[in-house]
């Protein structure tokens, strides 16, 4: 389906494609750091993901014009000290040339260029002012996009949406780094004594190839907190661990893994019954994927196992069809099965439900759907996750008026049986494929036993070498 072709080749088809969608220029900012306490001292730059898909390389402070296939370069040479600071940079020029700039120019010349000119918004608030200012009009964030700012927004989820050859070898290259910094945080967690050390490990192998994190990466032993970013607790024996992380290649792109394993390299009879059912959800989800299948359906697919599998524990009581329909399986699994997944982890949510939501179709105010990320047909080149979860969040299973409206679908006494399960979440990366789908995160194994295989090397080498 896909040929090998080189960036500024990639770069070309991707504007010719945008010109057949749209015939107004567009005009895409890369964004800019802000400085803490000083002008060089700067939060770390992100260039926008737009410019990125059709800019190519991560330029501070830059912005490109797309017409008609064309593509016009604006970014300043840089200030003659800099080389002292930070050593010889590349000249406009030569950027061009990599990127195959048609054209050339300093910023300051940017202005002559925009009429009728069709952007989305940036990241930070200096280049948002910057591009409202110079546009002469607000450029809004998210659902509130409006006219050309709004069809170029269509345009733009309509390629990204379906990855190209040179993106799935870039989200390719996250995926397998996502993976052995995976394995390494399982080989490290029994030496290590707090999260944070196992963090540092799996960081550190990104870190190694160059690349970042995509995301804050999470690593708990309180995996229900959904987004913990806290690292300072000790490690347990009797402790899940929570690994949500994943690497982003030097020119933007995401890969996106969770793995759940027992510190102790063990799981206990209770965390490996949830972990299977969790499992279960995750493979039978990923078998689903086919183009055309609606990626809702594979929500409640998950959404249907994992009622299955509590009412066979005697968690729930109940037909599991009746309780997907009451959302009781979202007491315990509140999101959605997953996202898209591109040049960030959530791809294009800055447009808000565009890419996410099929036209026409809005968020359910549904308990158990009104998470839901994605809400499309499937289709060849889309990659999504895949992410079943199970979490006891006291926000919600100790709220009394919860407790008290389902005393008769949840088993309370026997939940508490199972108090060593905080939260579990498998994730893997899924291609939707022409014939049905490939999981680039496969090398992770993700059965029980394998996990704990991984999790016990390292610590029972560590053993002999002790006593040897
Ligand atoms: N890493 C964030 C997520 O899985 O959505
Ligand atoms: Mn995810
Ligand atoms: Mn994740």
């Amino acid at each position: 389906m896909y040929t090998s072709t080189s960036l500024s080749e990639t770069l070309r088809h991707r504007r010719q494609k945008l010109a057949g969608l749209i015939d107004v220029p567009a005009v895409l900012w890369s964004g800019g750091s802000s400085s803490r306490n000083f002008p060089a001292n700067t939060f770390p730059f992100r260039a926008n993901s737009h410019f990125l898909y059709f800019g190519g390389i991560p330029l501070q402070n830059a912005a490109i014009r797309l017409e008609g296939g064309n593509l016009q370069l604006f970014i300043d040479e840089p200030h003659p000290s800099s080389a002292l600071w930070h050593g010889e940079t590349p000249t406009r020029e030569e950027i061009a040339t990599r990127i195959g700039a048609d054209d050339a120019r300093p910023m300051a010349e940017l202005e002559d260029y925009l009429e009728n000119a069709a952007t989305v918004s940036v990241q930070d608030a200096a280049t948002w002012t910057q591009q409202s200012q110079l546009l002469d009009r607000w450029i809004l964030p998210k659902n509130q996009l409006e006219g050309i700012d709004l069809d170029l927004a269509k345009a733009i989820v309509c390629l990204r949406i379906i990855h190209d050859e040179a993106a799935l070898v870039e989200l390719r290259k996250a995926a397998v780094v996502s993976v052995e910094a995976h394995k390494k945080g399982m080989a490290e967690t029994g030496k290590s004594r707090r999260e944070a050390e196992v963090r540092a490990a799996m960081e550190a192998v990104i870190m190694g190839q160059n690349m970042t994190t995509a995301y804050t990466s999470i690593v708990t032993v309180h995996g229900e907190v959904l987004h913990n970013g806290h690292y300072y607790n000790a490690l347990q024996p009797g402790d899940l661990l929570l690994v949500d992380v994943g690497a982003e290649t030097e020119t933007g792109w995401a890969a996106d893994i969770t793995r759940t394993w027992p510190v102790s390299g063990k799981f206990s009879p209770t965390q490996k019954d949830i972990y299977d059912i969790v499992l279960a959800a995750h493979d039978a989800c990923i078998e689903k994927i086919v183009p055309g299948v609606e990626y809702g359906d594979i929500h409640l697919v998950a959404a249907m196992i994992i009622a299955e599998g509590l009412v066979d524990l005697g968690i729930l009581q109940g037909k599991p069809e009746d309780l997907v329909k009451m959302d009781i399986h979202a007491l315990f699994f509140p999101h959605g099965i997953g996202h898209l997944l591109g040049l960030d982890v959530h791809d294009m949510e800055d447009l808000g439900d565009l890419a996410g939501y099929e036209e026409g179709r809005k968020r359910s105010d549904r308990f158990g759907l009104s998470y839901l990320r994605l809400n499309r047909p499937l289709r060849a080149g889309m990659l999504v996750t895949i992410e079943p979860g199970f979490y006891q969040v006291p926000g919600i299973l100790h709220d009394p008026k919860i407790r008290d409206q389902y005393q008769y679908i949840v088993n309370w006494e026997r939940l508490q049986k199972f108090a060593d399960v905080r939260g579990i979440r498998i994730e893997d990366d899924v291609l939707v494929t022409e014939s049905g789908s490939e999981v680039l995160t496969a090398a992770l194994p993700n059965q029980a036993n394998d996990i704990e295989d991984l999790v016990m090397s390292e610590k029972t080498k560590q053993t002999k070498q002790n006593l040897s």
